[in-house]
């Protein structure tokens, strides 16, 4: 399956965020990784629907929004102008209707995706194949940057991996998200993930140009 980086936009420089965006469309990204805290599904607060209507007003990339709220179905009408290449990620732990309102999130035309947090086990996504495109494996505990990938979710990623394609679901994407640092996600990537969220340990790690380390990162994720 085909490679693909997400920039992880909560670690931008907030105050210089459209001029990190043309840098990020100039060397070419497939989508721009938008984190949406409640702080109560995390203990953190982040960015807001606001910022998601302001970037696509600013970029044609495709967003790839990352839900970490409760009851995420409740904010849908706040997204505008969604598209077809665009994803919606809801985690798993958010609602108690999940095959409900992952179809919601394709009636709104965008590709419908479902996170797990590092403690709950790829069997609970069984019965909802039919209904995602992507599976989003938290490889940190979702509500900040800057953590230490969980090992036990790399193996995670195998046994998914192996879950989707025996099911007759080769279609359906591994999305990485936490520490996806240049080392680990060259082992994600042999495990089995093909779209890699670059925060601070790739993409916006200080000690390189944003341009340098996403040419970097693509290159050891096969890009
Ligand atoms: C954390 C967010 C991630 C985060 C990744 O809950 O979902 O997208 O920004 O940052 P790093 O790569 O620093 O772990
Ligand atoms: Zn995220």
């Amino acid at each position: 399956m085909k490679s693909k980086i997400s920039p992880s936009m909560m670690c931008t420089d907030l105050m210089n965020v459209e001029e990190e965006i043309s840098v990020l469309e100039e060397v070419g990204v497939d989508y721009l990784h938008i984190d949406i805290m409640d702080n109560h599904f995390v203990p953190n607060i982040t960015l807001s629907t606001d910022f998601i209507n302001a970037v696509r007003n600013k970029t044609s990339v495709p967003l790839d929004i990352h839900l970490m709220i409760n009851n995420p179905e409740k904010t849908f009408h706040l997204y505008k102008g969604c598209n077809k290449q665009d994803i919606i990620c809801i985690h798993y732990e958010a609602t108690k209707h999940v095959q409900r309102t992952l179809v919601m999130i394709k009636k709104l035309g965008a590709r419908a995706g479902i996170a797990l947090n590092p403690g709950t086990p790829i069997c609970m996504i069984e019965d909802l194949l039919s209904d995602i495109d992507i599976v989003l494996v938290m490889t940190v505990n979702p509500g900040f940057a800057g953590q230490k990938v969980i090992p036990s979710t790399l193996d995670k990623i195998e046994r998914l991996r192996k879950l989707l394609d025996q099911a007759g679901y080769t279609d359906i994407e591994i999305e990485v998200d936490g520490n996806v640092s240049f080392e680990n996600a060259k082992i994600m990537r042999e495990k089995g993930a093909n779209i890699f969220v670059g925060g601070t340990s790739s993409i916006f790690n200080k000690d390189a140009s944003i341009s340098d380390n996403c040419k970097r990162l693509k290159k050891i994720v096969g890009y």
